[in-house]
């Protein structure tokens, strides 16, 4: 298995380019699925769950073509096999958000039921309950979703507590719906409003998404579109952190400022200056020691959950004791463990760590347990004294792009061992 050495110790200083999001290319490749044309992606991330997720596609007989300028054009508009199958489920939960646009394209999908995972249980009840709404037949058994029906109906659905990849899998359903659907209390992620900007584009008749009410109107079918993937708000969020940890100064392009005011919030608070042009963010860290911040968790406009490992090796260096609660998933502190046997100090109560700064930590072999987890024990790697080698990289690589490539472009001491 490859592992990444770090050696510790160096500032990060310079600028980088932020890569398309994971979690906006996600579900918009299972939009293909109820486009009756070709999709063209531009700036989709080199990533294991675009792969995964390609391959998902390409199991059920959609056709995949890469151009000469590196777009990604998906024609799923004929599947022969609509079947996720486990194999492939299991090494990606974000595989759930072909259900939607299956049922409602053609009629039935067989998907593999995700399980729980390092980050929590993460069922898919809000998913199956909202699509029953919407018309559809549900049969779990032998491990799959079973899920069939005429044509969707639009419904009048509120959610029972806000999911992203639901909010998103039901508001493509809705999509090719007769009438009219409204989704109450749903994800206000900029990833949803990306999707539904997307679906737009091919013909979808959406509005609201970005605030907690959407409204569909359900048209006939969808065409053909072009699409930019949106930077990745949290590789520019970790991106930050990094260089506010080893006391540095960095710019990072291609993003969309507002989406990281959660964080630059938080980043200001810990003693950093942050200076923002339209589509560019600079930190600059003022202190030798971060300040403590306290971190709450919470769904969109909150602090992301996906920002609370890298944050949390922030505040483990900080001059003080600080609070981080975890209100999203329920045991997304795997990195904890990790991170002491590195000399932080760090004690965890429930979904709450009570952390205690420390002047200094030591390198150390550690092992990644998943995609956030394993940003923060680089991040730590970066700060430690010595060498420490993170292993099981691979979750590194579902959700980061060429991350030793851009640290060491920031002036890190980083490299990829061979397995
Ligand atoms: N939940 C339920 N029932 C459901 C759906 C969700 O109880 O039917 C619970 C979950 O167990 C969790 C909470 O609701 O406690 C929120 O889960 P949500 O459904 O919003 O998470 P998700 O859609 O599975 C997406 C991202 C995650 C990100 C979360 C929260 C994608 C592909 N994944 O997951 O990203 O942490 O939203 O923002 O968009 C990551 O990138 O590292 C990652 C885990």
């Amino acid at each position: 298995m490859e592992k990444l050495l770090i050696k510790g110790g160096k500032v990060l200083k310079g600028h980088i380019s932020c890569s398309g999001a994971k979690n906006a290319a996600l579900p918009m490749l299972a939009a293909t699925i109820l486009n009756d044309d070709e999709v063209t992606f531009k700036n989709l991330p080199y990533l294991q769950d675009i792969t995964t997720m390609f391959e998902l596609l390409g199991s059920m007989g959609a056709k995949i073509t890469l151009d000469e300028s590196m777009d990604f054009s998906i024609s799923s508009n004929k599947l022969v096999d609509l079947e996720a199958r486990y194999e492939l489920v299991k090494t990606m939960r974000a595989s759930i958000l072909v259900l939607g646009p299956m049922v409602a394209k053609y009629g039935y999908a067989k998907i593999a039921l995700p399980g729980g995972c390092a980050i929590g249980s993460r069922p898919v009840n809000f998913h199956l309950d909202a699509l029953k709404q919407l018309g559809a037949s549900i049969d779990l058994k032998n491990g799959y979703i079973e899920a069939k029906a005429d044509r969707l109906k639009g419904a009048d659905i509120v959610f029972d507590g806000i999911t992203v990849t639901g909010t998103e899998n039901i508001m493509m359903a809705a999509c090719l719906a007769k009438g009219t659907t409204t989704l109450r209390n749903v994800a206000m992620e900029p990833e949803v409003s990306d999707l539904a900007d997307l679906l737009n584009k091919m013909g979808a008749k959406i509005e609201g998404a970005g605030s907690d009410l959407i409204t569909i109107n359900g048209v006939e079918s969808l065409h053909s579109t072009i699409y930019t993937i949106p930077a990745d708000r949290i590789e520019a969020g970790t991106y930050l952190v990094a260089a506010a940890l080893t006391g540095g100064e960095i710019k990072i392009d291609s993003i969309q400022p507002k989406r990281l005011m959660n964080v630059v919030d938080r980043l200001k608070l810990s003693g950093a200056q942050i200076d923002f042009d339209e589509s560019s963010v600079s930190l600059k860290m003022n202190k030798t020691r971060p300040i403590p911040v306290d971190i709450f968790t919470a769904p969109f406009p909150g602090f992301p959950t996906d920002m609370q490992a890298q944050f949390s090796v922030l505040n483990a260096m900080a001059d003080g004791t600080s609070k981080v609660e975890e209100n999203v998933f329920e045991n997304r502190f795997m990195h904890v463990q990790e991170l002491n046997r590195m000399g932080c100090n760090i004690s965890t109560n429930g979904n709450t760590a009570e952390i205690v700064g420390v002047k200094e930590i030591s390198g150390a072999q550690v092992m990644a347990t998943d995609l956030r987890a394993s940003a923060s024990l680089i991040l730590a790697g970066l700060v430690a004294s010595g060498e420490t080698v993170v292993d099981r990289i691979y979750h590194i690589d579902r959700g980061y792009e060429r991350i030793e490539e851009k640290l060491s472009y920031l002036g890190a001491d980083i490299t990829r061992l061979p397995s």
